[in-house]
Order: C-alpha cells, then structure tokens, then sequence
C-alpha cells in the first residue's frame, strides 16, 4: 500500500480545533474503509461537506449480460469500441463478475461540467493512450500513457485530458486493491524483491482547494446506478489532509520485470492482488537465457481463473493477429498456448518489446452485450495448424 502522505495544512493533533483566518473552524472528515479497521485519511474542508442540495433520480449504468455462463475462448477488438464525448457515457462494460467489472472507454472530453465517485468499487484505470491530470480531492495527478491510476473509493475525482484520443482500461473491484502481500514487509515497505519501490509510486500533488459554495454536481456510482448528488460547497476545497487513503499512479514503464533461465510464470509480473483477481503488468524484458529455453510460454489451463489480457504495444510473441487494444479471455479449464508457428519463430529471440495487461478472476466472468459487438467469433479456432 502507499505509504502515509500529507498536503497543505493540517492540525498538530486529530480531532483538535482548526481555525480558518476568518475565524471559523475548518471541518474535519475521517475517510475510513472496513470499517475503522484499515487504511484512512483525515481531510480538513474549508465548509462541513454534508450540506446536499438536493438528489437528481437514479438511472442504471448495469451491464447487460449477454452470456453468463461461457466456456469459450474470445477475442474482442477493444479499439472498435466507439468514442464518446462524456467520461461516464463512455465506459463501456465488457466484462464483468461480482469481483469485478472489466470496462472499455474512449472519452473525448475533460469533465467540466460534474464530478464523479464511485462509492461502490475501487478503481484501477490502465491509461493506454491519452495524457492529462487525474484532479481529486487529494490533489492533482498528471498521467500518461502506461500508467496505472488507482482510485480508491470513495474519491471524488475529475478528469483533465489533453487531447480527444484516449483510450482507457478500467477495473472496478467492489473489494481493496492492493499490492500483493509478498512483496512487502510487516510495516507495508515494498521489498527488495518487489518489481516495482516506492519511488515508483506517483502520489497526489498540487492540491487544489475551491473554497466556493454554489451547485456543484457529483454523480456517485454504486452498485449498478449513478446518484446525481448536488452538493453546495465545492469537493476540491480541502485545506489540507494526511494519511493513508489517497489515488496514486504506477506506470507500467516503471515495472521491472524479473527474468530466469527458464520461463518464468504470471506472478513474476504481479501488480494487484484483490480477493477476487490478480493483476499482472507484461513489459519489454530479455527472454529466458538457457540455451535451450523455449521463449513462448508453454500450453497451459487455468483450472480455477479465467484469463483476461488487454495488450498494449509491441510485438506479442505467442500470438498471431493480435493488435493493440484486443482483449483475449480464456475461461477457467481451456487449454491454451502459444499460436502455430510461434514456438519454432521465438528460439533464439533475445527480448520481446511486448506490453500487456493482465487480469485473473476466480470466478467465471459474464460477457456483456457490447462485448460481442467486438467479438472476432473465429479466435477459438485460431490455433489450428494448417
Ligand atoms: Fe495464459
């Protein structure tokens, strides 16, 4: 987990009086997750952020399920989804489970005119292309392509892009996100060991605060519906605040891959654990150095997870026909493997320059309706040698 960060100003003690220069008191607010039992963070608002104006009507952003019960390898073509000018109308769900909701989007525009917070599910948004500031509540965030944006719930948070051509991989997971346990130490220190240090992990900067009062527009996700929630006091206009509980990034270009003589496995590219998935980051390395070694990965089944990958760039060594943007899911008991040819075409390769994202639920995933519009029904057979 990132470790304790402060912005701005905040008191010598918790719970104690904090005067604005006005006078008044700032307002203190615990931002608490299991309860009072885990991570936190302490925020101090320049006006009490309970003041709602009044709740617009709920509507539905479900997925509609079009197969909840697949046994079949699928390839979807993640880049024919179609753009769309509003961050939420653009998330597109693909593929979902109660751990976890895949989605696709393509926004074109900043959101200016509302804020957002999904209060159901942390969020890690894969940032493939499209660069800009991630703006929250903790402060700003600039991102890039590559960078993995995790997004603890609970954070209000905005979007600045600095163009119209982006494209984003989402996972929402209803239960924390965290960084696998073996990589750390009993005080939460990323080890030796680890891929990835703490001077990789990018926290909030600049913080903004907006001491204004108005009709300021959260749309608040739970569950399976938006809230329009209208607020009279700005979100962004904390003082100051510290703590552990706070968005940070990680880019994929700051993973460093472990390598053997031999193939080694997924978890060697580990970035995420959560009760219901593991997420993994594939990045440019040299292949295995034994001068036998067999640089594809070997056949394999994945008797209790289905397999999500999202590849980004490079050249995909195990496969044919696969292009930046496809998603591939291989369900839980499928065979799979390299592609023909490949295994004979890797001997002797040096390094791949691939980049990848992977997901592996423990539960079966459902394949929403929108999915199959992208669906290449032919990959199951892709493996036939001619
Ligand atoms: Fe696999």
């Amino acid at each position: 987990m990132p470790h304790y960060h402060t912005l701005g100003q905040i008191p010598r003690k918790r719970h104690v009086t904090f005067r604005r220069p006005d006078g008044g008191l700032y307002a203190e607010q615990l931002v608490s997750t299991e309860g009072f039992s885990d991570l936190y963070s302490l925020v101090y608002h320049c006006a009490p952020p309970t003041q709602v104006l009044k709740i617009d009507t709920p509507y539905s952003v479900s997925p509609e399920i079009a197969d909840s019960d697949n046994m079949q390898q699928r390839l979807f073509r993640g880049f024919d989804i179609a753009p769309a000018d509003d961050y939420l109308e653009s998330r597109i769900p693909v593929l979902v489970n109660s751990d976890c909701h895949i989605s696709l989007a393509s926004p074109r525009q900043s959101m200016n005119d509302y804020f957002f917070k999904n209060s159901g599910a942390d969020e890690m948004v894969f940032v493939h292309r499209g660069d800009g500031v991630l703006r929250t509540i903790y402060g700003n965030i600039p991102f890039r392509p590559g960078d993995h944006l995790v997004i603890p719930r609970g954070v209000i948070y905005q979007f600045t892009f600095s163009s119209a051509d982006n494209r984003l991989f989402i996972v929402e997971a209803p239960q924390p996100l965290r960084f696998p346990k073996r990589y750390m130490n009993r005080a939460g220190q990323l080890l030796e060991h680890s891929p990835f240090y703490e001077r990789d992990i990018r926290k909030p900067e600049k913080l903004e605060t907006h001491d204004e009062k108005g009709d300021f527009l959260v749309k608040i996700k739970r569950d399976g519906r938006i809230w329009p929630y209208h607020h009279a006091t700005h979100p962004f206009d904390l003082i100051g605040w510290d703590g552990f509980h706070y968005p940070y990034a990680l880019s994929i270009h700051d993973f460093e891959p472990i390598t053997g003589r031999l193939h080694m496995p997924p978890p060697i590219h580990q970035t995420f654990e959560n009760p219901g998935f593991v997420m993994c980051a594939f990045v440019p390395r040299l292949y295995d150095y034994h001068p036998e070694s067999i640089p594809t990965p070997y056949n394999h089944s994945n008797v209790d997870s289905d397999e999500v990958l999202y590849y980004v760039d490079g050249d995909f060594m195990s496969r044919n026909n696969i292009k930046p943007g496809n998603i591939t899911l291989h369900p839980k008991g499928i065979v799979h493997g390299p592609h023909p040819g490949t295994v004979e075409r890797s001997l002797g390769a040096k390094e791949t320059k691939e980049y990848a994202v992977m997901v592996d639920t423990f539960k079966p995933l459902m394949i929403t309706k929108q999915a199959f519009e992208l669906e290449d029904p032919e990959y199951y057979r892709s493996w036939i040698e001619k």
